[in-house]
């Protein structure tokens, strides 16, 4: 067929780069495409583009991409500063356009790009956008939580929004460099304050408005904003929830605990969800967003900030302690979110694009916010749940916005398969030509029903890989380029060099299996953690010096393709949201019953992976129904329910070397009933805390 043909003239492209001496042989990263003489036979794995959709893409071939590769590669500052002229500077990047050092063993590390080039995102955003001619054309399209609610705002009426609350913090004494924290849901304000920040160069760090009052103290208290930015409720679904609560709460907390004092908190009013009056409030402290931005002038003038000033602080979670900031600078996210966002999701201006994700994730900073925005892209911003009023609700959005590419998580994808094919083909969804994946691996069957139940086997997939450190893609399909294999991510982007090494920090070439590092800078890294540049080094640098960690697993077939095996440290992925197994275990002992607690990640079948927790009670507490609930109340209201365990299992020990340490493989496997892999339990101090525990299991 004409898809075996177009398949294995891909392949002998890639040979005959890979051989040629001025082809891509002496790439490093290339050499590791070693096509195996079986490939032809099992075209099957293959999903291609369509003939259509590749001959209008904006990279249509194999032979494209490497062309593009090999020189982001070769020639990077050639690359990337023939991509950055697209963007408005006032003054160039100086005679670098990149200086780094990735490699531990010569010092500090330090990442910088496009130094001395002075600009600002905003601008780029939304002032250059305008002033191209697409000041009419729709920015946001906002769809509420109930389908009858719904607005709009063009790049014009953006532009005027985010100026009068830039205005607005300016005049509060927002300045540059300054952190705001952003506690919204997915409102059209919340995409309004993140670049009302970045107008005035003040830091802003955005909270996920699922976060418990103690998450959002712990973030306050690190980062001393200046003010806070929230609402008072949301809906989700039926329910109203009470954001400004939380937010008292927080900023109480931060004073007490922490001496830190909140003078300004603004305060957008939802009607939808809580009335004004119903509102708790603190005169003096607290502000009406409605009563003040209408106050001030729509045009602001913009902070020019060097590339490499902060733009963003985005806490996320580690295998240890507390969250980390992590900390992006302008310059550099802003070239590598928007080249990433055009080429993976083959962008034209005509699309209409849909991101899932919250902006309380990185998801929604690159891909809702900044790189969407840059590309002058129209997107919908969806207050609600996907599963509200029905599970049909995304593709009644598709119809309705005529949604051209629509980019979600492996879970969401899983829980609409398990409602049945009849909510999606209910609806037409044929405005739709890519689709999208973000946030875990995508199994192959989950990736087979999103294509063929929702694309109708149309749309080709970008399963994205990347993660808050990195700042946008760094491992994924071009839509129109790659020949697909259902849950593979594929290919790097430009610039990105990934290399698989084993436990050594042995790179390994060819079909193989290991962790996945990256050799080189990108422009969209992050730059240092808030305040703990050493944590920085430690955890991303020293593992495998010369390399940044990822800490995920992956694998290498004999095609050269990428698969994402998931995380190999003590960090689990529910629901695509990343939360380290130490916060959930801090969590549960502070419970006054909870004497120690060991937290591991369990496969399950919609979330991806599932909590499970190995829990000990003080002596003398008995097991109960309540006990347990309490418990799982308690990671509620420390971090929020998106991390509330799935399981509670009691321990009347844990298997612990003779050191102390907790034998975390032992519990995955009594987690997974993988009891007859439970290897050699000899060298626990106490081997009979095992059987213990296998009995206890379904209590
Ligand atoms: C996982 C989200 C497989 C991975 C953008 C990573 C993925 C973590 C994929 C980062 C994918 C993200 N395939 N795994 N396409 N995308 N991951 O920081 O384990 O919230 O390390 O960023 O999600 O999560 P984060």
């Amino acid at each position: 067929s004409s898809n075996n043909l177009r398949t294995n003239n891909f392949l002998r492209h890639v040979e005959s780069m890979r051989l040629h001496p001025s082809g891509a042989g002496h790439i490093p990263y290339l050499n590791a495409i070693i096509l195996g003489e079986s490939l032809a036979t099992e075209e099957d794995d293959f999903v291609l583009p369509s003939e259509d959709f590749a001959s209008q893409a904006n990279v249509q071939s194999p032979e494209q991409y490497l062309k593009l590769y090999k020189r982001s590669i070769e020639d990077p500052d050639g690359f990337w500063s023939e991509i950055a002229s697209q963007f408005y500077w006032k003054q160039r990047w100086g005679d670098k356009v990149c200086d780094e050092n990735f490699d531990i063993r010569n010092g500090n590390i330090k990442i910088e790009w496009f130094k001395g080039g002075i600009t600002n995102i905003c601008y780029n955003c939304l002032d250059r956008n305008v002033e191209a001619g697409l000041g009419d054309k729709v920015a946001i399209y906002w769809e509420g939580n109930e389908p009858s609610l719904d607005a709009t705002l063009t790049y014009s009426q953006l532009l005027d929004q985010v100026c009068q609350l830039a205005n607005y913090l300016k005049d509060i004494g927002v300045k540059k460099g300054d952190a705001v924290i952003i506690y919204l849901p997915m409102l059209m304000e919340l995409p309004i304050a993140m670049l009302a920040c970045a107008r005035i160069g003040a830091v802003h760090s955005v909270v996920f408005a699922g976060f418990s009052a103690e998450a959002l103290t712990q973030r306050i208290i690190d980062c001393k904003p200046k003010v806070v930015i929230t609402c008072n409720a949301v809906k989700r679904g039926p329910k109203a929830i009470h954001l400004k609560d939380i937010v008292d709460t927080a900023i109480h907390d931060s004073a007490q605990n922490g001496g830190i004092s909140i003078d300004k908190c603004l305060v957008y009013e939802n009607p939808s969800a809580m009335k004004k009056e119903d509102t708790k409030w603190k005169e003096g402290r607290d502000i009406w967003w409605q009563d003040v931005t209408p106050q001030y002038p729509t045009t602001c003038p913009v902070e020019w900030v060097d590339a490499e000033d902060p733009l963003f602080l985005l806490y996320t979670s580690g295998s240890t302690g507390k969250p980390k900031g992590v900390l992006h600078t302008t310059g550099g996210y802003m070239v590598y979110t928007a080249t990433t966002f055009k080429y993976a999701f083959d962008y034209k201006p005509s699309d209409i694009y849909w991101c899932t994700a919250d902006c309380g994730w990185i998801t929604g900073h690159s891909y809702v916010t900044y790189g969407p925005m840059l590309n002058g892209a129209s997107v919908v911003v969806f207050e609600g749940a996907p599963s509200y009023p029905d599970s049909g609700r995304c593709w009644d959005i598709v119809d309705k916005y005529k949604v051209t590419i629509f980019y979600t998580a492996p879970t969401l994808v899983r829980s609409l398969m398990r409602d049945g094919d009849a909510f999606v083909t209910r609806y037409s969804r044929k405005s739709l030509r890519v689709l999208g994946s973000v946030g875990e691996p995508i199994n192959p069957s989950a990736w087979r029903w999103f294509y063929n139940v929702v694309g109708d086997s149309r749309c080709p997939i970008s399963d994205t890989w990347w993660q808050t450190e990195t700042g946008g893609f760094m491992i994924t399909p071009l839509p129109g380029a790659w020949p697909q294999k259902p849950g593979s991510a594929t290919f790097p982007f430009f610039g990105v060099q990934p290399v698989i090494v084993d436990e050594k920090g042995i790179e390994i070439e060819g079909e193989c299996n290991g962790y996945l590092c990256i050799k080189k800078s990108w422009p969209g890294a992050f730059r240092t953690l808030y305040g703990d540049h050493e944590r920085y080094e430690t955890t991303y640098f020293k593992p495998f010096a010369g390399y940044y960690f990822s800490g995920d697993g992956c694998s290498r077939d004999k095609d050269g393709y990428h698969w994402l095996t998931g995380r190999v440290d003590d960090v689990i992925n529910v629901s695509g949201h990343r939360i380290g197994t130490a916060e959930v275990e801090s969590a549960l002992v502070s419970h006054p019953q909870c004497a120690e607690a060991a937290v591991v990640g369990v496969e399950h079948e919609v979330k991806g992976q599932g909590i499970y927790a190995f829990v000990t009670v003080v002596d003398g507490v008995p097991y109960s129904e309540q006990l347990r609930k309490d418990l799982i109340l308690t990671v509620r209201k420390l971090i929020g329910a998106f991390a509330a365990p799935d399981k509670i299992h009691w321990a009347p020990g844990l298997p612990k070397t003779r050191s102390g340490k907790i034998m975390r493989r032992i519990l995955r496997k009594i987690a997974s009933r993988q009891l007859d892999e439970l290897g050699d339990t000899s060298t626990l101090a106490d081997p009979s805390v095992v059987n213990q525990l296998i009995e206890l299991a379904d209590s």
